[in-house]
């Protein structure tokens, strides 16, 4: 009796000490296992003097029954505790502020690009896109500039290590494009955005890459009053109505005649600011009838079919709405800039 009670004091102390589900399986074999502590006595029994026997056995049963409760009840306990423990250490700290995403948001260039597009959509102009890499007959030669002409100037090139693949200087390459893929029978109204790309120095006014947007005209009635009432119902469309346009004369090889137009200075009104360089006006396109070499060059007959082309810089257009006063923000990347739009 003495040995049972001293196995239960040892068994009680072993499991309060066992907090792993490892340890109270080793606590299980080693008291209450086929093999363990209370089975050895159990099994000594037959050496006790038979009186003896009775009381043993009952007691070796209570013995049994109370060790399996507590294990029972350890092994729960154990459970709960690691348990609690995971949650714990998972916990997430619902209070946190969260943090607000970063939203994307069209380059101001794109914003004026559809800008410009609805305008002339309403208009019936469709876009027409070509590539950025030209070949010096597309940006030259068939826009009526053969090699070594002095008007070649205007346009500061890079060339690429390909003999005749230049990027392209600006989008008139695309006006042979339009009409050498939807002509040589068919009116054609199209604008043709795209980037342009100039081995210039850069400058607060001046980029080396930049979006132009030409427009192209094709029919058998088109004269220069089309040209005008383009012009006009555009800037109206995009400056606001009531706007005053000046064409001046001016040059271009693929154009005859050749203008280039202002609008009054959306700053001052006309009355003379530092923007407008106190004329009172802002050049907003060059523009043109489109030269008969061209028209040729482009699969149309010019005895029968004319036609009217302008070249803007939506760059310029967004600097003066929002007066930007440095070209170099438009491509430097720089969220703090873009983030304004
Ligand atoms: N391509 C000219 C430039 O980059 C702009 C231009 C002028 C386009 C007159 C035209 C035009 O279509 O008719 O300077």
């Amino acid at each position: 009796m003495h040995d049972l009670q001293r196995l239960r004091e040892e068994a009680m102390a072993a499991l309060a000490a066992a907090d792993t589900a490892d340890a109270l399986e080793a606590w299980r074999i080693r008291y209450l296992g086929r093999k363990g502590l209370l089975q050895e006595l159990i099994r000594a029994i037959p050496d006790l003097p038979p009186q003896e026997r009775p009381a043993f056995g009952q007691a070796a049963n209570a013995l049994k029954a109370d060790l399996t409760a507590a294990f029972e009840a350890r092994q729960q306990a154990v459970a709960e505790a690691r348990l609690a423990a995971e949650l714990a250490s998972e916990a997430v700290d619902v209070t946190l502020p969260g943090r607000r995403p970063q939203v994307g948001r069209l380059h101001p260039s794109h914003q004026t690009l559809r800008e410009i597009y609805a305008i002339f959509s309403t208009m019936g102009f469709q876009v027409f896109t070509s590539r950025d890499v030209e070949t010096d007959e597309y940006n030259f030669e068939l826009l009526n500039i053969p090699p070594g002409h002095p008007a070649r100037d205007m346009w500061d090139t890079f060339y690429t290590t390909t003999p005749g693949v230049i990027m392209r200087t600006h989008t008139s390459p695309g006006q042979i494009h339009a009409m050498r893929t939807l002509g040589p029978t068919k009116p054609i109204r199209v604008i043709l955005p795209g980037m342009c790309f100039r081995y210039e120095q850069v400058t607060a006014r001046s980029e080396m890459m930049f979006h132009q947007v030409e427009g192209l005209a094709i029919g058998r009635n088109i004269t220069m009053a089309d040209l005008k009432g383009v012009i006009v119902e555009f800037a109206n469309q995009l400056y606001g109505a009531g706007r005053r346009l000046r064409f001046r004369c001016s040059h271009f090889p693929f154009t005859e005649p050749s203008v280039e137009a202002d609008v009054d200075c959306i700053l001052c009104g006309g009355r003379g600011c530092a923007v407008c360089k106190y004329t009172g006006w802002l050049e907003i396109m060059g523009a043109g009838m489109v030269h008969p070499v061209v028209l040729r060059n482009g699969g149309y007959d010019p005895a029968e079919w004319t036609g009217f082309a302008f070249g803007m810089g939506p760059e310029r257009i967004t600097m003066l709405k929002h007066g930007i006063t440095d070209i170099r923000y438009f491509f430097s990347t720089d969220l703090r800039f873009l983030e304004q739009f």
